[in-house]
């Protein structure tokens, strides 16, 4: 299997982030200790399942199962999987179906579902499915140890309760197929915001907070173990909020950032995902004074039509957003900012489609992920509003929406020729192992030719002297 060494969310403007679908994975580890059974994972969706695979990859360790990226060699095979979109759900009902051979040629062999897809169908994906022996939620990961037992002795097991509190705080992530540079660190779970299209909030269940301390101490244990960047993950992360029991001091997001940033001027902070309408002026003053928190802000707008947005329960108008993005950009002049946006929702007309290209425009976005419409069963969209929008035109409206991004992103490109900027080396690029691939604080790939005596992990200054729409290209100095 393919071993990817930091591949994080690909900065290309695609439309759809698929650089780490379905990424089979094991931690180094396995090279070193040795384990009776393995378990082989894949995982897709967002980062926050990437992040729990790291979980579930801890637990299982303590059971005595190893990772392995070798499937054949599997007593256990895992998918992590994702129902935002139908396609996502699709991916993952294909994958399975490739597994049949696997259960064939070694009958003991058990397969679960964990994560989204899991936790929406429940029960139903074990009649659908016959290949699956294991349903689990994505709060249900504790009790795995247990339910491969009951699967071990011939039952189909089950648990998809979602928790009210469960943050897995004091489990330590088996990093899997870190390049020992990067990391990702849960810091929430669930959304109480209820968009209208979106099945999240029915798949992750309530919001809740991580112990700060937690956080901190698996923050300052990276930094330990040579870590230079973490991203602390939530699917709303600005309303990160916990209270200390003992000094019943109140930790807000921006009080969080502080505390992460606090740990050592060499790591660097990025966040995601924020929602417009609960990034605040704490926060944006605690990035503008900490050097190390990354100048970027994932900022979906999903629409530019104040009517679709009230469709789809964003809380936020236009002119609101608008009002954000130039808070920000008053705030800090140099801050790169990214969008989510949804084509073809329901009812959008030829002028609410305009309004999103004017938004993306007036935003002058890094890059975007871009999605076209998906009718998801249970959310307040598919009960209220007829998916009325043909695929053709959903299909067009995309179209044109990908080559806004495109001509944006180039734009933002150039406007960084001549400037020198503070790039953290994370490994070959993709191209050309004669050249260093990282990133700068606004989260832009930027690619340079291998000079001196550096190595993935260290900071350096690259001067840019070139660019594509993806890649800004430059030289040391
Ligand atoms: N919590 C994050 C994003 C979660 S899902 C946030 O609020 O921004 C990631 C993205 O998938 C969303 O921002 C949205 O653009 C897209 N998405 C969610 N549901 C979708 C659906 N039913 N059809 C198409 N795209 C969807
Ligand atoms: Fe979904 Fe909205 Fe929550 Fe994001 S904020 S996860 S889009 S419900
Ligand atoms: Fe998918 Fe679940 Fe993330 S639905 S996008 S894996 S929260």
């Amino acid at each position: 299997m393919p071993y990817k060494l930091g591949t994080m969310l690909d900065i290309s403007n695609k439309v759809q982030d698929e650089s780490r679908q379905g990424e089979a994975y094991a931690p180094l580890t396995e090279q070193i200790r040795q384990f009776d059974k393995k378990f082989y994972i894949e995982s897709y969706g967002c980062q926050m399942n990437f992040s729990d695979s790291e979980i579930i990859a801890s637990i299982l360790e303590n059971q005595g199962f190893g990772a392995t990226r070798n499937m054949e060699e599997a007593d256990l095979i895992f998918l992590n999987t994702c129902s935002i979109r139908e396609k996502a759900e699709q991916t993952v009902r294909k994958r399975l179906s490739e597994f049949k051979h696997l259960k064939r040629s070694n009958p003991s062999l058990l397969i679960g579902m964990l994560g989204c897809m899991a936790e929406r169908l429940k029960t139903k994906l074990l009649e659908e499915e016959r290949l699956v022996d294991i349903v689990v939620g994505p709060d249900a990961y504790r009790s795995l140890p247990d339910l491969i037992g009951q699967a071990d002795e011939g039952q189909k097991a089950v648990n998809v309760l979602l928790s009210r509190e469960e943050t897995y705080a004091d489990i330590a992530p088996v990093r899997l197929n870190s390049n020992g540079i990067t990391a990702f660190v849960s810091i929430m779970r669930g959304c109480n915001n209820m968009c209208s299209f979106c099945v999240v909030p029915f798949t992750r269940g309530r919001e809740r907070s991580r112990d700060a301390f937690s956080i901190i101490a698996e923050c300052a244990d990276l930094v330990a173990n040579g870590y230079k960047e973490v991203t602390l993950l939530g699917q709303n992360v600005d309303s990160y909020y916990w209270r200390n029991p003992e000094t019943e001091e109140d930790v807000t997001f921006a009080r969080l950032l502080e505390m992460v940033a606090s740990i050592s001027p060499q790591l660097r902070v990025r966040f995601s995902t924020s929602h417009p309408k609960d990034i605040t002026d704490d926060v944006l003053h605690t990035m503008a004074a900490h050097e190390n928190i990354c100048r970027y802000i994932h900022l979906p707008v999903q629409s530019g039509s104040t009517r679709v947005l009230q469709l789809m329960n964003r809380t936020y108008t236009r002119e609101w957003y608008l009002a954000k993005v130039k808070r920000i950009r008053e705030i800090m002049p140099d801050c790169g900012i990214s969008s989510d946006i949804i084509a073809g929702f329901c009812t959008e007309t030829e002028d609410d489609h305009r309004d999103t290209l004017d938004v993306m425009e007036q935003s002058a976005y890094d890059f975007s992920y871009m999605f076209m419409y998906s009718e998801r069963p249970g959310t307040l969209a598919a009960k209220r509003y007829a998916d009325d929008i043909p695929a053709e035109i959903k299909k067009r409206r995309l179209e044109e929406i990908v080559s806004m991004q495109n001509r944006l992103s180039l734009e933002s490109n150039k406007k960084d020729i001549g400037i020198t900027c503070k790039v953290l080396i994370e490994g070959n690029s993709k191209k050309s192992a004669q050249h260093w691939m990282g990133r700068n604080s606004q989260n832009k790939v930027v690619v340079f030719p291998k000079e001196g005596d550096f190595k993935p992990g260290d900071y350096v200054l690259v001067k840019v002297n070139d660019c594509t729409q993806g890649t800004l290209l430059g030289t040391l100095i």
